[in-house]
């Protein structure tokens, strides 16, 4: 006398709209139906399992057994049918004739335990049957075909799941007879109630996490809050240093001997912030945006033309994360204006100075920016949704 399994596999999985059979779904790395296969080997009551597919899922069998696998309880593969009681019958027709107990399982419940499945084998080994149940926690209503509403009374309902297990010769009469007639059931436990009453309903623990995987929502729930999206952009500028203009960085004003020559006010640091966030909406430039050519812009305020690029940032629907900016400067000494220029560019993007960050360096005398000929600027900047 031995012990089987029939997992059913064969359906469609057309409500979790995942595109492809729900049973192949790789759930944290490993499937649904491995999951399932998991859980019945660890039980370590079964002599073996016949699984339903459907024919176009052979090659996905395959290729799972591949890297996923070995699964040695599987030891028949039946095929599915249009229906999951064509799919049950299937599989129950694949079991040893010295087959005593079933217990017939949905791969589409992934979270099925020892407990639980146990649980429904002493039952069947018992009594002929067993079948795992949960109480009902909402309250159920039933309506009529005229549309007239009766309530049921909570206490007496349960929620019945799979696995269900059975006395292998008696739930396979009633296949049989069920083919015969067509009889429509949702689930094995109907049949077995039809043909001969005194289905066994048990509870275990572990009952309440044994879920059916249904819906698309069922799985966006298993697989987190969506990240938010994000989207990262670098800005990079120079300017000369000239005689006789004002030095504006990051929008603050900076005593020095020269200034920036630029057609707007030269704030180099800013422009590279534009830039940044420009390049992270995927927009382009600041000379795409504000042309040097265009007069409206001759000496234009660097901090005015940041609060259009924001809007054009909240137009899209993002916000920015942080910023980060570096001015290579040899001269002058920019560490006396840090929280100035961090308090400023917080101001032009709309968020607290903890997320702005401005630093300064020098180049050691090397390159244009060591030889004080200009000043080059760096940013990146995160946006997200
Ligand atoms: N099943 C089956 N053969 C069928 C239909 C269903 O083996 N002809 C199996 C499914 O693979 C699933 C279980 O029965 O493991 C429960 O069915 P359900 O949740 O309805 O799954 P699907 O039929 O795959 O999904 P849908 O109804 O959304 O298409
Ligand atoms: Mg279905």
């Amino acid at each position: 006398m031995s012990t089987w399994a029939v997992i059913v596999a064969a359906g469609r999985g057309e409500r979790a709209g995942l595109g492809m059979n729900k049973a192949f779904w790789p759930l944290d790395g490993r499937s649904v139906l491995s999951r399932c296969l998991d859980a019945f080997q660890a039980c370590g009551r079964f002599d073996g399992a016949a699984l339903a597919l459907s024919e176009s899922d052979m090659a996905a069998w395959t290729d799972l057994e591949r890297r996923e696998g070995p699964f040695p309880l599987v030891k028949a593969i039946a095929r599915g049918g249009a229906t999951r009681r064509d799919s049950v019958y299937s599989g129950l027709r694949a079991l040893p004739e010295d087959c005593e107990i079933v217990a017939i399982h949905d791969a589409a419940r992934p979270f099925v335990t020892s407990d639980v499945i146990v649980a429904t084998l002493e039952s069947a080994k018992a009594y002929g049957s067993g079948v795992i149940s949960t109480p009902v926690v909402d309250t159920i209503k039933q309506v009529g075909p005229d549309g007239a509403v009766t309530s049921l009374e909570r206490d007496s309902l349960r929620a019945v799941q799979t696995p269900q297990s059975f006395d292998y010769r008696r739930i396979l009469a009633a296949h049989e007879r069920a083919q015969a007639e067509d009889l429509p059931v949702t689930d094995d436990a109907m049949l077995f109630e039809h043909y001969y009453k005194g289905v066994r309903l048990v509870g275990a623990p572990g009952a309440e996490a044994n879920r059916k995987l249904t819906t698309k929502a069922d799985f966006e729930a298993l697989n987190g809050p969506k990240p938010p999206e994000v989207r990262i952009g670098q800005g990079y500028d120079v300017h000369r240093l000239v005689e006789g203009r004002r030095l504006i960085l990051c929008g603050v004003d900076v005593p020095y001997e020269k200034g920036l020559d630029g057609h707007s006010d030269a704030d180099v640091a800013v422009h590279a912030l534009m830039d940044a966030l420009l390049g992270a909406l995927g927009e382009g430039d600041i000379g795409r945006h504000f042309p040097d050519t265009d007069p409206a812009y001759k000496g234009a305020d660097s901090m005015k033309l940041l609060a259009v690029v924001m809007e054009k940032v909240r137009a899209a629907g993002y916000s920015v994360g942080n910023a980060d900016v570096t001015i290579v400067a040899q001269r002058p000494k920019l560490a006396g204006y840090m929280d100035q220029m961090k308090a400023s560019v917080a101001a032009g993007l709309g968020i607290h100075p903890s997320r702005v960050n401005v630093k300064a360096t020098t180049t050691e005398r090397l390159g244009f920016e060591g030889e004080g000929l200009g000043i080059s600027a760096q940013a990146v900047a995160l946006l997200y949704k």
